[in-house]
């Protein structure tokens, strides 16, 4: 009860605190021969300082396009930022110059990319490639240097490190590459830290420990997390509020607690029904039907409408929509059918 409590007051106090990432209609689009793909179609959202933000949805929902527009390596062509804000430092980073953009890219905002394979390059030693952000940003040299790597190496465990630092990333196993990418990520302490997906291939041992780092630096910094997620496990554990990501929109977003408890949006209710749970027997596990819209063919309105029960009104369908606050920091996405506030909702046949 009083640790329930406390976690309360602390997620209250980080409601409180400044926000220090505004991201804002941002709208992230590919060029493709199948036609314009909306990977990103008018994403918002704020980041507060010291407060682990969840990132989840299902495969091609648009999270890691998202965290890399703002980071701006959205691979050009084919993909093009077309709109919006990124608010950091009261300054919008779409305006930034590429020069301005390395300096900030690993010093103040990190991230720790998705598939440790290609984050690491192939050619280089593992000391060259979690030494290179030391030294430019820290500007680290010799012996501090190789002391820092070191000591990085050793925070996400990596045994033997004065030896595995002379290793190329090939010759080291799945985990330990994916730890490298976490070491690299964290070593200059940033502001703001993305996590794509950081802890897949992690044994329950180290994903723990990983994740205890990641918190003893967000205590001792103040750090942010954006954390893009499949494991709602991590979700409730370590995030204070969660974002639910559908078809390149944020279709609901809140305090993790208010979201497993009080799911809005038909597509949040599907995706906590889907996680296994040990006190149920049953005989199929639960998935949500059918599949998402192409992305270079989506609706005006609702995205959701061919996998629901029910389906929505021609006009949910048809018509754009806002998204709407429900509760207190509570925002739901969902057209007026999908929130069963639709005078016009249809049956299915
Ligand atoms: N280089 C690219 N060229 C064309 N389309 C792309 C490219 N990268 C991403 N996309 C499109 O953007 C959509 C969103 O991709 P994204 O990588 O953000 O998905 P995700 O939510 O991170 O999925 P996952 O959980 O599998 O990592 C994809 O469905 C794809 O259609
Ligand atoms: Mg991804």
């Amino acid at each position: 009860m009083v640790n329930k409590e406390s976690k309360k007051k602390k997620i209250k106090s980080k409601a409180n605190q400044e926000t220090i990432l505004s991201v804002k209609d941002l709208q992230t689009h590919f060029e493709t021969k199948w036609g314009l793909i909306k990977a990103v179609d008018g994403v918002s959202f704020d980041l507060k300082k010291g407060e682990t933000l969840a990132v989840v949805g299902e495969s091609g929902s648009g999270k890691s396009v998202t965290s890399l527009s703002i980071m701006q390596l959205v691979p050009s062509p084919p993909g093009h930022i077309v709109g919006g804000e990124i608010n950091f430092e009261s300054e919008n980073l779409l305006k930034k110059s590429d020069r301005e953009m390395q300096s900030i890219r690993g010093s103040k905002i990190a991230m720790i990319l998705q598939d440790p394979m290609t984050a690491l390059n192939p050619v280089f030693k593992i000391s060259d490639q979690v030494g290179e952000t030391l030294n430019i940003h820290k500007k680290l040299k010799g012996k501090k240097l190789y002391n820092s790597i070191i000591e990085m190496l050793k925070k996400v465990n990596i045994p033997d490190p004065e030896e595995r630092m002379k290793d190329y990333p090939h010759q080291l196993s799945g985990g330990m590459r994916q730890r490298v990418v976490g070491a690299i990520g964290v070593s200059c302490s940033p502001t703001i830290l993305i996590a794509d997906e950081p802890t897949t291939s992690l044994d329950a041992t180290i994903q723990a420990q990983y994740l205890r780092l990641l918190k003893d630096l967000q205590d001792e910094f103040g750090m942010a997390i954006l954390f893009i997620t499949h494991d709602f496990g991590i979700v409730a554990k370590m995030c204070d509020r969660v974002a639910v990501m559908y078809a390149g929109r944020i279709v609901e977003i809140g305090e993790v607690r208010e979201i497993f408890n009080n799911p809005r949006h038909p597509y949040t209710q599907g995706l906590i029904k889907s996680v296994p749970s040990m006190d149920e027997d049953i005989d199929r596990l639960y998935s949500i039907p059918g599949q998402p819209p192409a992305l270079w063919d989506v609706p005006d309105g609702c995205r959701f409408s061919p996998r629901k029960e029910t389906s929505c009104c021609d006009e949910c369908v048809n018509n754009k929509y806002e998204m709407v606050e429900v509760e207190d920091g509570h925002w739901v996405d969902g057209c007026k059918c999908c929130q069963n506030i639709c005078s016009s909702q249809k049956s299915k046949k």
